[in-house]
């Protein structure tokens, strides 16, 4: 099902999601037998940027009538219509006539859209199918009523209403769902890749519903179109897809933003809020999430622990499947002992250590340097007999760790754990032998 063409479509559209330019000259050295169709349609999605409609005029479109809008998105506007053919009620997002420009890459989309029509299941809205019909492309999938996590968080924010911790249970549940919702697609080979709080929709039953399956290529893409929407997009994003590397994307990619979007609902605050587009996306690769404890109390932590799990930087520390996050969900909103273990301290030392292999390495060169120079002149003044070995011995081991870590000066009581914490993300910056002395 997953071609490599769309593989490839879809790793450069992340790319430039993430803000990177559109380098056709790289495309073409890289991928030489597909450069021709990606960059068609790279260029193609580009340009619907520009072409983004206001709202369309109510009335018929093809089998559907207009009765109202009832939201609007970063591409599309989406109204109630009913199906007349079938007469049914639906949701029906009108996209940019833009996309259609190009036969070829609407086929693809329609394609993508066609699976995620294969997808049934209570926890995901069902989509009814994907046309185009004077020169509009259209998505309908059924009406659900009920309010999106984006628009109850909008409310709660301004209310300041954290979650207390019956409702954090009841979020646990609604979210084991959603869970459960990706499971199943993940199985059929669909990734959602475009999860957040405007894409899941509380129905009046408090059941979680996924909105959008199949549309993530070309809404994402779409998203740029405004720029200050980028910034919505990038919030969710996981930090394989903030790469925007040639890594390979998979479903787990969609447990991290299902977890930093019940992260935000927990916490009424975005997981990571930078300065600026480029800033979130280096805070979501580098930075660790600060505990949702620390910004709700009344978090439980063993909720906390489970939604820590989603966020991890390596897909492998992850949840393996959405299975596995649904069943530790369904294990805290029950009373049972989790799965997901919290981070131990000298798990995070070690992980920040491989992340800063190189100066690792430098600090540990440094610091033996230092303790030869230390034993050095503890020699020297002990053959001279001028100096009290008592006195200078622990003040030379200040001095190494002083070296070893750069800036930071620390005590000569210092374990061995944050010592190494400290070599791992320190600069390296060797005292001179006058500082030395
Ligand atoms: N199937 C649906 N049933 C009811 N309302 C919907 C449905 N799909 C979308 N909406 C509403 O339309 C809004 C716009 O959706 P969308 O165009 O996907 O934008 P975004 O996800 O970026 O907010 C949603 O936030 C939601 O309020
Ligand atoms: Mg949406």
């Amino acid at each position: 099902m997953a071609d490599r063409l769309g593989d490839l479509l879809a790793a450069y559209i992340d790319r430039i999601n993430a803000g990177w330019a559109l380098d056709e000259t790289e495309i073409a050295r890289e991928h030489p037998d597909l450069a021709a169709e990606l960059i068609g349609d790279l260029r193609t999605l580009m340009q619907v940027r520009s072409r983004r409609e206001g709202s369309e005029p109510l009335g018929e479109l093809g089998d559907y009538r207009l009765i109202r809008q009832v939201g609007r998105g970063g591409m599309g506007v989406v109204y109630e219509a009913t199906q007349v053919s079938m007469d049914r009620r639906v949701a029906l997002k009108i996209l940019p006539s833009g996309v259609a420009a190009d036969a070829k890459t609407l086929a693809r989309f329609l394609r993508e859209a066609k699976i995620a029509g294969k997808l049934d299941h209570p926890n995901i809205v069902r989509v009814y199918g994907m046309g185009v019909d004077r020169d509009t492309p259209h998505y309908a999938m059924e009406f659900v009523e009920g309010e999106t996590l984006a628009q109850i968080l909008a409310r709660r924010r301004g209310a300041g209403e954290a979650p207390a911790p019956e409702e954090c249970y009841r979020l646990a549940e609604a979210f084991a769902g959603a869970a459960e919702g990706l499971q199943h697609a993940h199985r059929e080979g669909i990734i959602h890749r475009d999860l957040k709080p405007s894409n899941l929709i509380l129905d009046p039953t408090g059941r979680l519903r996924i909105l959008d399956f199949g549309l993530a290529r070309l809404e994402g893409q779409a998203s740029l179109t405004q720029s200050g929407d980028l910034m919505g997009t990038v919030l969710y994003m996981s930090p394989e897809q903030a790469m925007a590397k040639r890594i390979q994307v998979d479903h787990r990619t969609d447990v991290y933003s299902l977890g930093a979007t019940l992260y935000e609902t927990l916490t009424l605050r975005p997981l990571f809020e930078g300065k600026s587009t480029q800033d979130t996306l280096s805070r979501i690769i580098f930075q660790d999430p600060a505990p949702p404890r620390r910004r709700n109390p009344r978090v439980p932590a063993d909720l906390e622990t489970i939604v820590l799990k989603c966020l991890r930087k390596d897909p492998a520390d992850r949840y393996r499947t959405a299975e596995a996050l649904a069943q530790d969900l369904r294990r805290f909103v029950r009373g049972d002992a989790i799965e997901a273990r919290p981070e131990a301290g000298w798990e995070r030392l070690v992980r920040r250590a491989r992340r800063h292999r190189w100066r690792l390495a430098i600090a540990a060169v440094f610091a033996c340097m230092a303790v030869a120079a230390g034993w050095l002149a503890l020699e020297r003044a002990r053959s001279e007999r001028k100096l009290d070995l008592a006195h200078y011995e622990p003040a030379i081991r200040v001095q190494a760790v002083k070296i070893a870590t750069g800036r930071f000066s620390v005590d000569v009581g210092t374990g061995l754990g944050d010592l190494l914490g400290l070599m791992a993300i320190g600069p390296i910056v060797p005292l001179t032998p006058e500082e030395f002395r």
